[in-house]
């Protein structure tokens, strides 16, 4: 007996070892390590074809203003969902206790992000709670008003329309009135937060950029970072799944201080009142450590920023120079030639979209993948126009194509509809009998495939809180590509040269 039960014993480890040995060699195992590490040549795709077709039915609208057509614009999405939500109910998390007036204005501007599948909601949302009025405090002679910035769950139905499933609280980010904020006049007194941009860092955070109060004394308003939204809304740490990228809150190592409230800096030229900066990650997929965004700083021209430094409560900016025969920095530009460079703004996070169908015969990689992301054109008073760029995974993260103008369908232009968020949506995110597709790769919850559905999240006339669903297809289609200058081959080596002896 003792002698049968050592050799079944000896089989089992035999097997066993077979089995690790089996493990170790097939590419198949070796692509659920994280972060990947690639053994199988990415999908191949031709990305200027993919992102210059035109979806059925598309030939027939406007592209930009300007352009001599006499139709409109195209028109797309679910019809616009109002989310819900009651004011009143909103937790001052300070105290505890609800948010107290006199407060000002209602919930508007979401922005959300999507969590892993097991989560106990399917979104995490921000948005621009009512302002608080201090009367108490007066700034030569102007009332004093913070504006807040409050965190919930959310859920999405089948029809695709968010709905909040949490209390609302608000995000603790102390603040004041400063100096720094004399030459705006009537927003002397007007400090806080604002525009709330979620987006997955690569190391796997959900991280927050919201425009708010400078901690300088000299300027007025820049952008703020909070690298894990964990630390400020804490039921997000219970109700978030690990997986798909996305890290334990305790996984990642806390930098003691105020470090889980950065403030973004461009080392050269950052202006008295800085608004729209938006994150992104660099490469084809998460890299599994990066937490500290890069910075497209805006689209015209367009101009990147790289994270070089951080001390305790700020992140530190230079530019990314692109070499002259990358530089398209005026693409979007002459694409929306109607429109001044300074009306053409950022509107969400970029994110990394791979030109094939989600599946297991996608294999994402820097010849598949392009960064996009939603601009606005702006005009007085309330005209907010939409329209999509593609960018490069690799530095200097040149503009790869410009999109035509689209409107969402029960929206207006010219209605104050401010983008701020969009997530992919598959079957599975809205129908729990459906399996999600299989993936050889790991990949943030926010890494968009071809044949994705696309939520977009809104601000509506500064009063209320917007989804619309459309396809990454349809939003992508007739993408104007742009022309590579084309440089004396003396000018780069010229270009590379200065760059060496900076
Ligand atoms: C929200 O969705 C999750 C699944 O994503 C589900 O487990 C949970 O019960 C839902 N919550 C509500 C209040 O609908
Ligand atoms: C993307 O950037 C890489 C590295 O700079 C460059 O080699 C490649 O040509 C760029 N692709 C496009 C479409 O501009």
């Amino acid at each position: 007996m003792l002698y049968r039960g050592l050799s079944i014993l000896s089989i089992t480890s035999l097997l066993t070892i077979y089995l690790i040995f089996l493990r170790e060699e097939s590419p198949g195992a070796s692509l659920l390590s994280y972060p990947f590490s690639s053994r199988t040549r990415p999908t191949p795709v031709d990305i200027l074809s993919t992102l210059s077709i035109t979806p059925p039915g598309h030939q027939q609208y406007a592209w930009t203003e300007g352009d001599g057509s006499t139709s409109e614009f195209l028109t797309l999405g679910t019809p616009a969902h109002f989310i819900p939500f009651d004011d009143n109910q909103i937790i001052d998390v300070v105290t505890g206790q609800k948010l107290q007036g006199p407060t000002d204005g209602s919930t508007f501007n979401l922005g959300v992000l999507k969590l892993p599948r097991g989560s106990k909601w399917g979104f995490v949302g921000v948005a621009r709670g009512p302002g608080r009025k201090r009367d108490l405090v007066m700034v030569n002679g102007y009332p004093s008003k913070e504006q807040v910035l409050i965190a919930f769950g959310l859920n999405i139905t089948s029809e695709g329309k968010l709905h909040i499933v949490t209390p609302a609280q608000t995000i603790d980010i102390p603040m004041g009135p400063k100096q720094g904020c004399v030459p705006t006049k009537q927003f002397v007194g007007t400090y806080g937060a604002e525009d709330p941009r979620l987006f997955w860092t690569d190391a796997g955070t959900p991280g927050l950029v919201m425009a708010r109060y400078t901690d300088a004394l000299d300027t007025c308003r820049s952008l703020g970072f909070i690298p894990d939204l964990r630390d400020k809304f804490a039921p997000l740490a219970d109700a978030l799944a690990v997986g798909e990228g996305v890290v334990d809150y305790n996984a990642i190592p806390k930098v003691p201080g105020a470090s889980n409230n950065l403030e973004l800096i461009r080392l050269q030229g950052q202006a008295n009142v800085e608004k729209n900066w938006v994150g992104f990650y660099p490469g084809a997929f998460a890299d599994g450590v990066s937490l500290h965004p890069h910075v497209q700083y805006s689209f015209a021209p367009s101009l990147t920023l790289a994270p070089v430094d951080i001390n305790a409560r700020r992140i530190l900016y230079n530019d990314i120079v692109p070499s002259p025969d990358l530089d398209t920095s005026e693409c979007v530009s002459n694409a929306h030639f109607s429109w001044e460079k300074r009306k053409i703004h950022q509107a969400s996070p970029l994110y990394r979209l791979t030109l094939c169908d989600r599946g297991p015969n996608c294999i994402a990689g820097v010849e598949n993948t392009v960064l996009f992301g939603m601009a606005h054109t702006q005009k007085a008073p309330r005209h907010y126009g939409k329209f999509i760029a593609t960018f490069n995974v690799s530095a200097p993260h040149n503009v790869i194509s410009v999109g035509p103008r689209f409107q969402m369908t029960g929206l207006n232009d010219d209605q104050v509809n401010y983008v701020l968020t969009m997530a992919p949506i598959q079957e599975s995110d809205l129908d729990p009998m459906v399996e999600p597709k299989q993936l050889l790769q790991p990949h943030l919850p926010s890494h968009f495939f071809l044949d994705d559905k696309m939520l977009i999240t809104l601000g509506h006339e500064d009063k209320k809180m917007v989804n619309v669903m459309t396809t990454v297809r349809e939003a992508l289609g007739r993408q104007k590509i742009c022309q590579r200058p084309i440089i004396d081959a003396s000018l780069t080596s010229e270009f590379e040269a200065a760059l060496g002896h900076q």
